[in-house]
């Protein structure tokens, strides 16, 4: 009960993050299918031109299927990698086929930062980004989200928050990352929309 509010935060994605783990290759499959027949007849999403999503980790629900109708579809899919030079910040870089990947400090892949005439080269400045599918470990019945701890998502759809301006957040989770209520710091960025294999939520 004396717990402080970050130690609530992270007690709960402890727990939440052992649940998804948990969760069979079955179950997981399944869980990226349906999601996926949601994605796929979203009104913004069927709009969108740039996107960019996030490679599983840790449990989170899989979106090869859906990359790959972002491909056929002709839409640019772009991944987050940590900024080299601007901490706590983002950068987004051109996802295809051919795209040759790393591996970064938590064991995740990502593309390699190529740097051409001193400029990181595929990359998509965050404002032309249409919607940005973001990745959470808990989320409420009101659109608050817990994520990694990092503060990326929160620092990177501040502007969306406050003005509006930005690409559109679109949560992206499990049913079981769901909890009522979480409690949440004045940074925390709630969202707009999360989309589970069973529910759409829109707040
Ligand atoms: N807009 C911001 N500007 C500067 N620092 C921020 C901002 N938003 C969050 N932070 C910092 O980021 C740290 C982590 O925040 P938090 O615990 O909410 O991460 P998270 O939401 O779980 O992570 P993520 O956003 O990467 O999924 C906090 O110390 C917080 O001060
Ligand atoms: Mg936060």
């Amino acid at each position: 009960m004396n717990d402080t509010i970050s130690e609530q935060r992270d007690a709960i994605r402890k727990t939440i993050r052992a649940s998804r783990r948990a969760l069979t290759n079955e179950a997981q499959q399944n869980a990226s299918e349906k999601l996926l027949s949601t994605l796929i007849t979203h009104p913004k999403i069927l709009k969108a031109k740039r996107v960019s999503v996030t490679l599983a980790y840790d449990g989170e629900i899989d979106l090869t299927c859906f990359i790959e109708w972002c491909w056929q579809q002709n839409k640019q899919v772009y991944l987050p990698v940590v900024h080299p030079d601007e901490p706590g910040q983002l950068i987004f870089v051109e996802y295809t086929l051919n795209t040759e990947m790393d591996i970064n400090r938590y064991g995740i892949k990502e593309p390699k930062l190529i740097i051409e005439n001193s400029c990181f080269a595929n990359t998509c400045p965050v404002t032309e980004l249409d919607i940005v599918f973001t990745p959470l470990v808990a989320f409420d019945q009101q659109g608050n989200r817990i994520g990694m701890g990092g503060g990326y998502y929160d620092r990177l759809l501040s502007p969306w928050f406050e003005k509006q301006t930005g690409p559109y957040p679109i949560g992206l989770a499990h049913d079981c990352q769901y909890l009522d209520a979480l409690p949440i710091q004045n940074w925390d960025v709630p969202l707009p929309e999360i989309i589970t294999p069973t529910h759409h939520f829109c707040f």
